[in-house]
């Protein structure tokens, strides 16, 4: 079925978002980014005025349903929304300044988001008889509870549990939407050193690689995609380490 293909990423100014922009504008998409920080998506513009299209947002602000009608409007219409915006830090002292960011970002943001997404969708798809690609960026760090950053991972274990109901919701509605769970492992941006510390980190993707896969797995219709494969299989661990081992790591 046909795809409008343009796209819309929330949190674009840097890291995975901005490697999507990037990838998406060498295919000749329109795109359609989103952040707080106003220089990079300029910078974003200033790439290809005539297929880059801005709006200055803050996810907390709970303004996106307007973000993504404005971006519709000006695009003629959207094929993909992809949500990356996020924060994340090590808070191992859980002081209330980081772990309220986190969840304002990635769980109020998010579901503000999300739900204006699949309601974007609900109404321009049973109009255009066109398919549609939701896709959020949840994390490995869905799966268990983390002692440094337990907001940040709670938070994605929201995200994941947010968008499988969303998929569920697609299919029972029998809308022509595929909802995808990006689950990375560690990628190569700002965001990784903050949750992972300096330590600890292995199997990095560079972001280049993490947009690809993405890109890919989306043009599938993927409904779930570990970025880059392999972590699927710490995945699989996660799950089924016992409580007893899993606290002592
Ligand atoms: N890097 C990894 O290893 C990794 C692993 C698993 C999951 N992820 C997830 O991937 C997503 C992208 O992260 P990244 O690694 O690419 O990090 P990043 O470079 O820090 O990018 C984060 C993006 O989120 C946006 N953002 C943050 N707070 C926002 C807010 N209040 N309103 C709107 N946008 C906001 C930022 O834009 P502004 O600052 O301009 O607002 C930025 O564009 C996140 O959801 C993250 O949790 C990353």
């Amino acid at each position: 079925m046909k795809n409008n293909g343009n796209v819309l990423i929330a949190g674009a100014t840097s890291g995975i978002g901005r490697a999507l922009c990037l990838l998406y504008l060498k295919e000749g998409r329109k795109v359609a980014v989103t952040g707080r920080r106003k220089a990079l998506l300029e910078e974003l513009k200033s790439l290809s005025p005539e297929r880059v299209f801005t709006y200055v947002s803050d996810i907390t602000s709970l303004k996106s349903a307007s973000v993504i009608e404005q971006a519709a409007q000006d695009m003629g219409g959207i094929g993909t929304i992809i949500i990356c915006s996020g924060v994340g830090h090590i808070n191992a002292k859980l002081s209330a300044g980081p772990e309220i960011e986190t969840v304002k970002t990635n769980v109020l943001g998010f579901t503000d988001f999300a739900a204006a997404a699949y309601n974007y969708f609900a109404n321009a798809l049973s109009h255009s008889g066109e398919s549609g690609t939701l896709a959020g960026i949840s994390s490995i760090a869905s799966f268990r509870g983390s002692d440094l950053s337990p907001s940040y991972y709670a938070s994605k274990a929201y995200v994941s549990n947010y968008l499988e109901g969303l998929r569920k919701k697609a299919v029972k509605n029998k809308l022509k939407l595929n909802v995808c769970t990006v689950i990375p492992g560690f990628v190569d941006t700002a965001l990784a050193q903050g949750v992972g510390g300096n330590d600890g980190l292995f199997w990095i993707a560079p972001v280049d690689k993490a947009a690809a896969q993405i890109a890919s797995a989306l043009r599938r219709g993927k409904n779930i995609a570990y970025i880059t494969r392999r972590w699927r299989l710490i995945a699989w661990l996660l799950k089924i380490i016992p409580d007893f081992i899993y606290n002592k790591i």
